[in-house]
């Protein structure tokens, strides 16, 4: 599916940058396909413009802020955070100013990030109770360009088969190769999927799990959240959570930023963010070898995966069921793929 050409997917709030990188000044963002800058607005709360000036059509990520108003870097036309342009420096006080202004998107903070939604969004930003509990820390675990489609990713995502495989070198036991299913409950929102994996646990995962043991188990009580937001809410049987947040934000078809916070019961003294982020990372290499050698356009040919599915792949096929829902119940049903 071609994630630029699916209106409804303009829908949906999606994690862009840090709201720290845009506290300098403009910041320039492609998300679904179009460039749109970021910044923060006289209040602090961001702002999100469509990248382009309509006087010569400067890219306005390349000016600068003056009180919450961008300005154009090339002749400094100024824009207030709704996208009016409220000045042309080479007007006369007394000259009839031009109603002009530039396409505003909705942007909102949250978790630390400036969240962007290209049209009215269908549904908020998805809670994430442990945020504002005192109980657990936020790690920022990654933000990197992926060479894959988003749908690719949240289906590995709930994918139990690949483990044994893909990460033979982290947690995966080759010698264990069918996985537990997941009980999956379908909600408004997507779906919450339960179950319990054993998993093997090598000294470098020790302070990771909580445990010194050399396999232990994990119980997930994970959710996906329509469109490409998945929560990963693992318990060891130390007691230890361990919430890793994932959204594959569309950049381009084909192209995802994938966004990961991780959430832990733990403290710094118990396993350093350091530490966190090395093992995540080491995990998260090895699922992007393999996803960004899959095609990026997911094929939903739904008829053909259920005839020759694995239980493991029903998480997937139950995504592109109610993503293909989604796009009809809002009109769409032209579903456009890259072959
Ligand atoms: Fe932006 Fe001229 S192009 S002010
Ligand atoms: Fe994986």
């Amino acid at each position: 599916m071609l994630t630029t050409k699916q209106k409804t997917l303009r829908h949906f709030w999606y994690p862009t940058l840090r709201v720290e990188e845009v506290t300098a000044g403009p910041k320039p963002f492609r998300l679904m396909g179009e460039d749109i800058v970021l910044f923060l607005a006289e209040d602090g709360t961001p702002a999100a413009l469509e990248d382009r000036c309509c006087h010569r059509t400067a890219k306005l990520s390349k000016g600068w802020c003056d009180e919450g108003r961008i300005v154009c870097g090339y002749h400094g036309w100024t824009y207030r955070a709704d996208g009016l342009l409220v000045r042309i420096p080479q007007f006369d006080p007394e000259q009839p100013f031009p109603q002009h202004r530039v396409k505003s998107y909705h942007a909102a903070a949250r978790y630390g990030y400036v969240w962007v939604a290209l049209e009215e969004p269908l549904a908020p930003v998805f809670d994430i109770p442990e945020d504002t509990d005192p109980g657990f820390r936020r790690i920022f675990q990654f933000y990197e360009s992926w060479n894959t489609a988003p749908l690719r990713l949240m289906e590995n995502s709930f994918d139990n088969a690949h483990f044994a495989f893909v990460h033979q070198a982290t947690f995966g036991d080759v010698k264990q190769p069918k996985p537990k299913s997941y009980a999956i409950e379908e909600t408004d929102y997507g779906f919450k999927a339960t179950t319990v994996v054993d998993i093997l646990n090598p000294p470098a995962a020790h302070a990771v799990t909580g445990t010194t043991e050399p396999t232990t188990t994990r119980s997930m009580v994970n959710h996906w959240y329509l469109p490409f937001a998945r929560r990963m809410d693992m318990t060891y049987p130390s007691g230890i959570r361990h919430i890793i947040i994932n959204v594959a934000t569309p950049v381009e078809d084909g192209e995802i930023k994938l966004v990961q916070l991780l959430y832990r019961n733990d403290a710094e003294a118990d396993c350093s963010t350091e530490k966190l982020i090395a093992w995540d990372a080491t995990i998260v290499r090895e699922d992007k070898d393999v996803l960004e050698s899959t095609s990026p356009d997911a094929i939903l040919d739904v008829q053909r995966r259920i005839e020759a599915h694995m239980p493991s792949d029903r998480p997937g096929l139950i995504m592109r069921k109610r993503l293909l829902e989604l796009l009809h119940a809002h009109g769409e049903q032209e579903v456009t793929y890259a072959y």
